[in-house]
């Protein structure tokens, strides 16, 4: 069988990059169990894994807090085991990560860059901090993505959430197109480039913005108050404490990827979402 590129993760971004990546096949195999892991290179032998598997919660990491077992194994105990087998099988590996591992929105007006000092207020956050640090033990791969946002409805799309809410942070935040996270995978399987890479849009925006947006295309209500992002936590609506994060693009741009400007990327994003839904 020709599949030298495997994707593991079912959920949101895992379905999307599967169905976009060109010669990409699925597994469902639990990332945790080494000898199911096992099996599945001996019988794939892939050249590349993009891992999207992990457990972010339901239906937001807040459930991580109260499962702290459980997303330790999916995402430290099973980023392990495939950073080891991708070694051991002369695999390379992309391992997605979290875009909020910072303290504030952004240390300067460029945002934050992949070499600034993490911080990792909540247990999904060290795990995700951690399976990092395993990476960076090999010549992998790690992708951080930030309110990755899709044409197609999902709830773990963030222009379906936003909608969904009734108070909406004003923030300015970076923001991941998974149709450009998809062109930076392509990117970097080419090249094989190792370290970590921020993958978002060029400017930041905010989620109340983008809610307009969606309000303006007819999709969703105009029923919603603007808040300040720690007001989450103020109001109760959330358990742990939310941050804005701005990325900076510099490694993205250095690695000749150049993503489309924000406004655009989301006007078009937007508007093929509507043919999902009317
Ligand atoms: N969506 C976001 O806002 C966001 C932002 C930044 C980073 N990320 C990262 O992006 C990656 C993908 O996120 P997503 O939004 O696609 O999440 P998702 O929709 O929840 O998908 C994750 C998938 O991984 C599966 N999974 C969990 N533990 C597993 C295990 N041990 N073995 C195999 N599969 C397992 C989940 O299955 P179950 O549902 O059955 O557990 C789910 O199908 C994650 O690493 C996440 O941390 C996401």
């Amino acid at each position: 069988m020709f599949a030298p590129i495997l994707v593991i993760g079912r959920g949101f971004v895992g379905s999307k990059v599967v169905r976009e990546l060109p010669h990409a096949v699925s597994y469902d195999v639990d990332i945790a169990d080494r000898k199911a892991v096992r099996g599945v290179f001996e019988c794939v032998r892939p050249k590349f894994l993009i891992n999207c598997a992990g457990k972010a919660g339901s239906p937001n990491i807040d459930w991580c807090e109260r499962n702290t077992e459980a997303t330790w194994r999916s995402n430290v105990e099973g980023v392990r085991i495939l950073a080891e087998l991708c070694a051991e099988f002369d695999c390379f590996l992309v391992q997605l990560s979290s875009g909020c591992l910072f303290r504030g929105a952004a240390l300067s007006s460029c945002g934050w860059r992949e070499s600034d000092q993490t911080f990792a207020p909540n247990f999904y956050l060290r795990t995700k901090l951690e399976a990092e640090r395993i990476v960076l033990g090999f010549p992998f791969s790690i992708i951080r993505i930030r309110l990755p946002v899709d044409s197609e409805p999902h709830p773990r799309n963030t222009l379906t959430k936003i909608c969904s809410f009734d108070f909406v942070t004003r923030g300015c935040n970076s923001i991941t197109v998974l149709d450009d996270l998809v062109y930076t995978i392509r990117m970097v399987l080419k090249e094989r480039t190792h370290g970590i890479i921020h993958c978002v849009s060029p400017d930041a925006v905010s989620p109340s913005h983008m809610r307009r947006l969606m309000i303006s295309a007819g999709l969703a209500s105009r029923n919603f108050k603007e808040i300040d992002t720690p007001e989450l936590e103020e109001l109760k609506l959330v358990r742990v404490a939310r941050s804005d994060a701005i990325l900076a693009t510099k490694r993205l741009n250095s690695l000749g990827i150049r993503l489309d400007p924000t406004d655009r990327s989301l006007a078009n994003v937007i508007s093929r979402y509507g043919s999902f839904v009317t």
